[in-house]
């Protein structure tokens, strides 16, 4: 099979096609699929209206698909495929309270979190809805030498919600919350295919800096985070029907928005593909 490849933003992004991701996929365009994943951090497809069990097929050409954590999102045929539905969001003056609205990596606070979460477009709005990333591995090369140094070991607990969280995660059933986990991760991670650094930042989860003041600890991931998500850095996805994109969740932030109109359909698959725990950068 003969992939075209058009990069994006320097190494964030890669445009790919010449491929039908519908059929099985062989050994040797996996491995060149792969590659592109571990290098561009977010590959995307056009073209390709993959029904749910086509679309577990396609995602798991890049790993093993990973449970769900909220339920009440899920295919009830396919439990793990998400759906991300403007009919289940809830409204504050009338504006959507969409999920994912601020620069993050997903579930943080999981010991292993997700490597990859990808989507795949079903209908999508007029305007708006964009999805963007932010690459946190130029971001982490491009920071002076002395922050470089001053952040190497530093740690941070992730938890389900914190206490500086620009936006409301969603409520969990108290079973639910008797199994969210919360953990420490290293600020800067090494990614376990290409070796390369990167800052790991979630401003939803983070509850401070271990070993700093929380004012001091907030202060840097804040600094920290300002820095990531300049425009730079920036991919923004514009949605079409047919679209598949799966990013590298160790690699880039990503975040949603909700500039659409509320009375437009917007619908897409979610999946997500297991992690393994974290490598910090330095020791
Ligand atoms: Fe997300």
């Amino acid at each position: 099979m003969a992939l075209t490849i058009n990069p994006i933003n320097g190494m964030l992004g890669v445009e790919i096609s010449g491929i039908d991701l519908s059929r099985p996929v062989d050994t040797e365009t996996k491995q060149e699929l792969n590659a592109l994943f571990s290098r561009y951090a977010v590959l995307v497809f056009r073209d390709q209206p993959l029904s749910p069990p086509q679309f577990m097929k396609a995602a798991e050409v890049f790993g093993e698909l990973m449970d769900q954590q909220i339920k009440q999102f899920v295919l009830p045929d396919y439990p793990l495929v998400g759906a991300n539905s403007t009919k289940d969001l809830p409204r504050k003056n009338g504006k959507l309270q969409v999920r994912g609205e601020n620069y993050h990596t997903d579930h943080s606070n999981h010991l292993k979190p997700p490597k990859a979460t990808s989507l795949v477009a079903v209908e999508i709005p007029s305007y708006g809805g964009d999805t963007q990333f932010v690459d946190v591995r130029r971001a982490y090369a491009d920071l002076p030498e002395a922050v470089k140094q001053k952040i190497a070991t530093l740690r941070s607990m992730h938890v389900h919600q914190s206490s500086h969280s620009p936006r409301s995660f969603a409520k969990l059933s108290p079973e639910e919350m008797a199994n969210i986990p919360h953990v420490l991760q290293p600020l800067v991670i090494r990614h376990p295919v290409s070796g390369e650094p990167a800052l790991y930042l979630n401003t939803g989860r983070m509850e401070g800096i271990q070993g700093m003041s929380p004012e001091e600890g907030f202060a840097l991931i804040a600094e920290l985070y300002a820095h990531a998500t300049q425009s730079i850095y920036e991919y923004r996805h514009k949605w079409r029907a047919g679209d598949m994109v799966i990013w590298d969740n160790r690699s880039v932030m990503h975040q949603a928005n909700a500039d659409y109109d509320p009375e437009e359909y917007r619908y897409l698959y979610r999946v997500m593909l297991n992690g393994e725990a974290l490598i910090p950068a330095f020791e």
